[in-house]
């Protein structure tokens, strides 16, 4: 059953992000925007966030977005390249903050606490809520000090043992530990790129975060290391709250249990992940999963 949240009138100022006759059309349908299909809430959310808009400069990116990010499951973020799903999950752990043009407006809490909020120091907030990113990006340090990294500033051990326990707790979660026990001083570059995201991946769990958000995470990999990963993100789901996004709906489709397609910086639809790709609610959801654009 599909709910329809009806947003307050806003403004469609957002570009098309495609050029020529394809792109005016989508304009138009998205000027004919109701409201996003299906129900954007979850029963247990780890975070919520409510009527976000996001501007680089004049331009919108993300339009009157709102979405509850669910605990132990992965919601999937699905969409024409350039529809703002990178905008809408740096604006999670305020990633964005780090963009001079970039403003954002609405209202994000993580466990009920505003995450925008002034007195709210972002360090932590992004140890709560991490990040992987497209291309795996280990520190020039070593394996061992990639993910002791994290806990030692954020003073989560007492002494040399307790960093040791979460480094070994934390390579083993992100599947990784057998591969490297017997090298954690060599440099965390000299992995190979698969385990390099492996090893990214255990930098984040290294501080307990609460959310994991997760950009193009495999884009950079090749098909075996993009199976470990995703089974990975498979067991790492109990533990943890989860937003991918990805470009390959057969992904999406394999890792998540809830998928969230945007269309022009609107939040077009969003249910089970079965649901949006067999029986879609909107004709831009259809006609993307479709792959009649995108
Ligand atoms: N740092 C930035 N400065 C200015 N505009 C930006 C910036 N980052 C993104 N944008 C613009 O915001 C819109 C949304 O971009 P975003 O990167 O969020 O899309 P995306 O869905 O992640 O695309 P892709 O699938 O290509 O990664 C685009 O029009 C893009 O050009
Ligand atoms: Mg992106």
């Amino acid at each position: 059953m599909h709910t329809t949240i009806q947003y307050m009138a806003a403004e469609n100022t957002l570009a098309p992000a495609v050029s020529g006759d394809g792109g005016q059309a989508l304009a138009e349908d998205s000027r004919d925007f109701a409201g996003t299909v299906g129900d954007v809430t979850v029963a247990n959310p780890a975070m919520t966030a409510r009527n976000v808009n996001v501007w680089y400069g004049e331009q919108q990116a993300i339009i009157d977005t709102s979405l509850d990010i669910g605990k132990s499951q992965v919601i999937s973020m699905i969409g024409p390249s350039g529809c703002g799903k990178s905008t809408f999950i740096r604006c999670l752990n305020r990633m964005n903050d780090t963009i001079d043009s970039c403003r954002v407006t609405g209202d994000i809490r993580l466990e009920g606490q505003n995450i925008y909020d002034k007195k709210l120091d972002v360090v932590p907030l992004r140890a709560q809520v991490g990040m992987v990113f497209q291309k795996p990006n280990p520190f020039p340090k070593s394996i061992y000090d990639n993910v002791a990294y994290g806990p030692r500033i954020h003073g989560l051990a007492e002494d040399k043992q307790g960093v040791d326990e979460i480094v070994e707790t934390s390579l083993s979660k992100a599947g990784l530990w057998d591969e490297v026990k017997d090298r954690l001083g060599e440099p965390g570059t000299g992995l190979s790129g698969g385990q390099q995201q492996r090893l990214c991946i255990a930098r984040t769990i290294a501080v307990s975060p609460e959310v994991i958000l997760m950009d193009e995470p495999c884009s950079a990999l090749d098909p075996i290391a993009t199976a470990t990963i995703e089974e990975l993100i498979d067991e790492l789901r109990q533990h943890y709250a989860i937003a991918i996004v990805t470009h390959s709906m057969q992904q999406a489709a394999r890792v998540s249990q809830r998928t969230a397609y945007f269309h022009l910086g609107r939040l077009i639809e969003v249910g089970a992940t079965d649901d949006i790709f067999t029986n879609p609610g909107h004709r831009l959801t259809e006609d993307y999963i479709t792959g009649r654009f995108g």
